[in-house]
């Protein structure tokens, strides 16, 4: 089994959808296809390293699996891997293996506490920062095609605007922005909604304002980035929620576990819950599938054809 097996599978689903596929075709027109769910996607990004992204992926993650919602978290940080670190996990396969076709995507999952599923992505091994254009979003589109396809997937992406992480931000359903009160923060997640804006069309993000210490703080720093992004970009910038700076957090993750599982009741896990509970006031996505679909008829046209 080599990679290109492992990417005509990802992209069988893909075939099927836009008829590209011969072989498919036959049973993607099938009377008996049952009405899949699909699986809402998103994309913890920030510009900057440090910021809490994947503190903020685990325990949202994880809040919204203790909320009884199906649940996989993706750790997209191939370079720092460090979301099997957080929650504690030993994993044996990563990412890579399922790309290069040694495993299924069934077999990657990592069960952590209260349901939550996990897909490690092990810095041994082939890193997810050398994936080809494209791979993201077929690495995503698998997901629906799960034999119990969870509610959310959630991505960890890694800091900084590399492709990898744009491609994975562009192909989810929304993009939680996770910023905190340094210059720093704000000038990278500036730099990240003018990239994702102007290359990809992503018109809406979801702030979450990191370490602060009261409310008051989160809102200005939100109002602060909305204020240079309206002036320059077309773009929506919805005030998700705050996370306040908590040393409750810091002791959860030396004990490698989620502070929504280890502190419940603390600061920092109030945050967290309140955050699940806006995405449970999301409506339907704003382009259900646009940066999956887009991406998928524009770069990835040679691909399909393989
Ligand atoms: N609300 C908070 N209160 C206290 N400490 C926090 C909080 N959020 C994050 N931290 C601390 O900040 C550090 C960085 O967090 P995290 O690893 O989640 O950032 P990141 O943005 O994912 O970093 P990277 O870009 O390297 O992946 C961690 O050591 C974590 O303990
Ligand atoms: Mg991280």
């Amino acid at each position: 089994m080599n990679q290109a097996w492992g990417l005509r599978n990802l992209f069988a689903p893909l075939n099927m959808l836009t008829g590209s596929g011969s072989d498919v075709l036959g049973q993607a027109s099938g009377l008996d296809q049952k009405p899949r769910r699909r699986v809402r996607t998103i994309a913890v990004a920030g510009g900057k390293g440090g910021v809490g992204k994947s503190t903020v992926a685990v325990n949202l993650s994880m809040s919204l699996a203790m909320s009884g919602r199906e649940v996989i978290l993706l750790d997209a940080d191939m370079g720092l891997a460090n979301v099997d670190v957080l929650l504690g996990l030993s994993p044996t396969r990563h990412l890579g293996h399922l790309l290069d076709g040694s495993c299924a995507l069934e077999d990657l999952l990592m069960r952590a506490p209260h349901g939550l599923k996990v897909i490690p992505a092990s810095s041994g091994g082939r890193r997810l920062a050398q994936l080809g254009s494209g791979e993201p979003a077929a690495v995503i589109r698998a997901f629906d095609d799960l034999p119990s396809p969870p509610e959310f997937l959630l991505v960890d992406t890694a800091a900084g605007v590399s492709d990898s992480v744009t491609m994975f931000a562009s192909a989810a359903d929304d993009v939680v922005l996770v910023v905190c009160d340094e210059p720093a923060s704000l000038t990278d997640a500036y730099a990240m909604v003018k990239v994702l804006s102007r290359e990809f069309g992503v018109r809406r993000f979801r702030v979450v304002a990191n370490m602060v210490r009261h409310a008051g703080e989160a809102r200005q720093l939100h109002e602060k980035l909305a204020r240079v992004c309206d002036r320059f970009l077309d773009v929506v910038l919805d005030f998700m929620g705050m996370v306040p700076y908590d040393e409750h957090l810091r002791q959860a993750i030396r004990r490698q576990a989620a502070v929504v599982d280890a502190w419940p009741s603390s600061r920092s896990a109030q945050g967290f819950k309140q955050l699940a509970g806006v995405v449970d006031t999301w409506g339907e996505p704003d382009s259900p599938g646009r940066g999956r679909i887009a991406f998928f008829g524009g770069q990835m046209a040679p691909v399909v054809g393989w």
